[in-house]
């Protein structure tokens, strides 16, 4: 088989910004040792987020000449509801600013003290948004995804067994909804079964409990469905998610993922209801209707993108980048989720780094090697991120340790990757001269964004 190509070429580009290393000692002290403090200028090569950071098409960018920026019945509107209809088959399309912002509409209205929410992994955010109403989140994955270097082909399966256990455990009446993760991120990027979210939707119609999906990644996830499940191979991307999406209730979706936009999300369901419900949430957050905190240009280009992204040359080519550069990190013992994931590769910082004890943050210790030996911003998924305090100030540490590298989607090429493999195997070779890190300052609430940090 010959080299997987980039299925495009490249009409504008940007300037990446050198550093040396010494500077970025520097910069690393100044941002108190949290990349998100870092100036994006300082970074070489910028793998902190897939999300938000897609290379638009030419065809997006002429569909943002063509945005309709009228307050209300904007064509844009339109245009982007046929489209998210004709992918998710739901009736009811509310746009929203960005994923956050339709988590934040649907748990103010279904969340509150003593609800439940059941995932396969919430992420932080909607976790947050979760917690934040009062409510609870309880994720229930099932246990090959709990083993970062076991490979397995849907890591990111709900395990049915405990999903079934804590309904019976916190009463049918007091769960709102349960919540399908797609791909699932915080999990290391890993894909849920079809077969999965029937048997999810099998237990929520015994339960009388609906079904949403966070389908920030669906077609991504439907794409390893093809690759990976029984009798999906020869259907096309845009059936398999239209099947996933038939067996939900409704989704939230951030459009930064999948759409290759560079902002904005939405929610979509099937019930007039609770749809009239966010509306009005809507209206006196995001907006009207008909834009919800998005212009018409966003919604034309969140339109086309959604439908650019079922492209399976482009899926082949997005999903072989990221099985590429875990491939060279697994040949030379590169402790690595596996198998890879959707959008990133995720290192398994407890094994990597195993004599930094995790209330030293070995997560994050790695995310600042990588910047200081290559310029490369990672983030850390594991106890700066997910860690809680016991009553008596002890840390709870989250399930598993990990670096998130997210890969943009369209910006870097071959040799970007390249180079990236090679700091990490720089890092790797002198790990046992890193320490890890102790926190001095930070918030009740998603402290790792503005956390800072010291080494011990
Ligand atoms: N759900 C998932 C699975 C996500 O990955 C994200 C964002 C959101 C919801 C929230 O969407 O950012 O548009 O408000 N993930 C980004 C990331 C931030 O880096 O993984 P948002």
């Amino acid at each position: 088989m010959k080299t997987i190509i980039e299925p495009f070429r490249i009409k504008s580009v940007e300037p990446i910004y050198f550093t040396s290393k010494e500077e970025r000692k520097s910069i690393l002290e100044k941002a108190a040792y949290n990349s998100f403090r870092i100036h994006a200028n300082d970074v070489l090569i910028d793998l902190l987020t897939d999300s938000g950071t897609s290379a638009m098409s030419s065809n997006q960018w002429a569909g943002i000449m063509q945005g309709d920026e009228s307050y209300a019945g904007s064509t844009s509107f339109f245009k982007f509801e046929d489209s998210v209809r004709s992918i998710t088959g739901m009736p009811y399309i509310i746009p929203t600013h960005q994923g956050r912002a339709a988590e934040k509409i649907i748990f103010t209205i279904l969340g509150g003290k003593g609800k439940y929410f059941i995932s396969n992994t919430l992420f932080d955010t909607t976790r947050a948004n979760i917690e934040f109403s009062g409510a609870e989140g309880i994720d229930c994955l099932c246990e090959e995804g709990k083993h970062p270097t076991i490979p397995a082909p849907f890591k990111g399966n709900m395990d049915v067994d405990a999903l079934r256990k804590a309904i019976k455990e916190k009463g049918a009446e007091n769960i709102p909804m349960v919540i399908i993760t797609v791909t699932n991120n915080s999990g290391g990027g890993q894909p849920v079964s079809m077969q999965n979210i029937k048997d999810v939707r099998k237990i929520c119609d015994e339960f009388k409990i609906p079904l949403f999906i966070d389908a920030c990644r669906f077609a991504e996830n439907s794409y390893f469905i093809k690759l990976r499940e029984e009798g999906y191979a020869d259907k096309t991307v845009p059936e398999i998610a239209r099947e996933l999406f038939s067996y939900a209730d409704g989704c939230t979706m951030s459009a930064k993922k999948d759409a290759f936009a560079n902002i904005g999300g939405f929610l979509a369901m099937r019930d007039l209801d609770l749809a009239m419900q966010c509306r009005n949430l809507l209206i006196i957050t995001e907006g009207f209707t008909t834009y919800g905190g998005l212009a018409g240009r966003d919604l034309e280009a969140i339109a086309i993108g959604l439908q650019e992204v079922m492209d399976e040359h482009y899926l082949q080519y997005r999903i072989r980048s990221i099985e590429y550069l875990t491939n060279k990190l697994i040949d030379v013992g590169v402790p690595v989720m596996q198998p890879a994931g959707g959008h990133a590769v995720y290192l398994d910082a407890k094994t990597f780094l195993s004599h930094i004890p995790v209330d030293q943050y070995p997560g994050q210790s790695l995310v600042c090697a990588l910047y200081e030996e290559g310029g490369i911003r990672g983030v850390e998924i594991g106890s700066l991120m997910f860690g809680k305090y016991d009553d008596a100030g002890k840390l709870i540490p989250a399930q598993m340790e990990l670096v998130r590298l997210a890969i943009p989607r369209r910006v870097y090429t071959q040799s970007h990757i390249d180079y990236v493999s090679e700091v990490i195997i720089e890092v790797f070779n002198k790990r046992n001269e890193l320490k890890g890190l102790t926190i001095t300052e930070e918030t009740p609430l998603l402290r790792h964004f503005t956390a800072k940090l010291k080494p011990v």
